[in-house]
């Protein structure tokens, strides 16, 4: 067997390259283990290429989670500011893009090598490219196998993600370990993720390509952002945000036009009598999807030629227009997995099992699934950096 490390970290993404680097320039000598041939892959893909790193408005309420507390703890005590703090000290040029989204102005690599340099500060010993076999507890030691290596250490942090874009190597690895020490594992799901709509919908599946501002509501949740149609549905950041709190049979309640007070088809049509019903709906939406509603409405014609009364229905409809998907484009296209290890047996100050020690937890493997827009990286870097301290 090769030496022993003070800790094995398993997953070399956001997480765990933050946790190990920590860890080791705590002075615990730290061995990270991840069976791609490159770290950080998702960091790589993230934000276009431009890794939307933080967001300046995180905050507990902005995750999901089967105990809502859960991510205060370390939220609390690392924040998108301490982070900041890290990214100006490397020199990374940076900028807020819109609702508090802080990108890279250059590449995500620009991350990825400060992380790498953070972990080689810790003199962290980073192994890539080998399939992780079978991971064994005795003796106060966790014992995993690591292509045709056997590694020991006392504490084990599993960092291997969930399985949104398997093609990148993600795995639900996490699950089977959590499961294997006794955790339990709040059903995982497709999150962020495009949502499909049935085929009496075929109308909107034309509009493929159209976007537009709206805001969408499903149950209690509520976003005003872009949402695009695409060839099987719905896409945009308010459909990959609402898609978190979506499940089968949910209705999606979009209102078109979000900035229109309520009276203003029956105010245009005062105003603008002569004007036609589609003209005045073009005028606040992409021409195919105003063409598309008005169809759908079974509305035409000049407004005055129009009663109040279908004016008002018509508003109405337009504020609250439903879709029922029939499913979502699955974890091939989901950005995270919702779900993932019960923060029930996890301690939210440390990360580690309640009930094993030196088994730690942190990152996307944890039921705990930020909205979009840089809230996931700041879980990755808050839950790292307190089981890094702890262990
Ligand atoms: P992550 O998935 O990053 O890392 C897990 C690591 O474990 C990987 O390196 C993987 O190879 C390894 N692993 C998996 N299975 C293994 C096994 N069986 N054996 C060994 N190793 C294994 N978030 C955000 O905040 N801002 C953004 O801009 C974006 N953009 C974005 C774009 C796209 C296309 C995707 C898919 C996702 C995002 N995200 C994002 C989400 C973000 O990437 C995600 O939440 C974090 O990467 C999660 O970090 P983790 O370290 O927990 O997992």
């Amino acid at each position: 067997m090769s030496q022993p490390y003070d800790a094995i970290v398993l997953g070399a993404g956001a997480a765990g390259l933050f946790c190990a680097a920590t860890a080791g320039q705590c002075g615990k000598r730290v061995l990270l283990l991840d069976h791609a041939e490159r770290v950080g892959k998702k960091i790589l893909i993230s934000g276009g290429g431009r890794c939307n790193f933080t967001n300046i408005h995180t905050a507990p309420d902005r995750y999901l989670s089967a105990n809502p507390h859960f991510a205060k703890s370390a939220l609390g005590r690392f924040s998108p500011r301490d982070f900041l703090v890290l990214v100006e000290a490397y020199g990374i040029a940076w900028h807020e893009k819109t609702l508090g989204q802080l990108f890279c102005d250059g590449s995500a690599r620009q991350i990825v090598d400060m992380l790498l340099e953070e972990c080689a500060k810790g003199h962290v010993d980073v192994r890539c490219g080998e399939a992780l076999g079978g991971v064994e507890h005795g003796d106060g030691l966790y014992r995993v196998t690591f292509g045709a290596e056997v590694f020991a250490a006392p504490a084990l942090v599993i960092a291997t993600g969930g399985p949104s874009i398997p093609k990148m190597g993600a795995s639900g690895v996490a699950y089977d370990l959590a499961r294997q020490f006794g955790l339990k594992v709040v059903q995982p799901r497709p999150a962020l993720v495009p949502l499909t709509l049935p085929g009496d919908e075929a109308l909107f599946r034309d509009l493929s390509g159209v976007a537009t501002e709206v805001e969408i509501v499903c149950n209690k949740a509520r976003f005003r952002e872009a949402a695009l149609f695409t060839h099987r549905g719905l896409s945009g950041p308010a459909i990959l945000q609402i898609s978190s709190y979506w499940q089968r049979g949910d209705t999606l309640h979009t209102r078109f036009l979000p900035d229109r007070a309520p009276g203003w088809l029956i105010e245009a049509k005062r105003e603008r009598p002569r004007a036609g019903f589609r003209k005045v709906l073009g005028e606040g939406l992409p021409d195919r999807l105003a063409e598309a509603l008005c169809g759908r409405l079974g509305i035409e014609g000049e407004m005055a030629a129009l009663t109040d009364k279908a004016l008002r229905a018509a508003e109405e409809k337009l504020a609250r227009w439903p879709f029922v998907p029939d499913g979502s484009e699955g974890y091939a296209k989901a950005e995270v997995t919702a779900g993932g290890i019960d923060t029930a047996g996890l301690s939210s100050k440390t990360m580690e099992a309640r009930k094993v020690q030196g088994l730690y937890a942190i990152g996307e493997a944890v039921d705990v699934t930020g909205w979009l827009g840089g809230y996931n990286f700041q879980w990755a870097w808050a839950s790292g950096r307190a089981a890094g301290e702890a262990i």
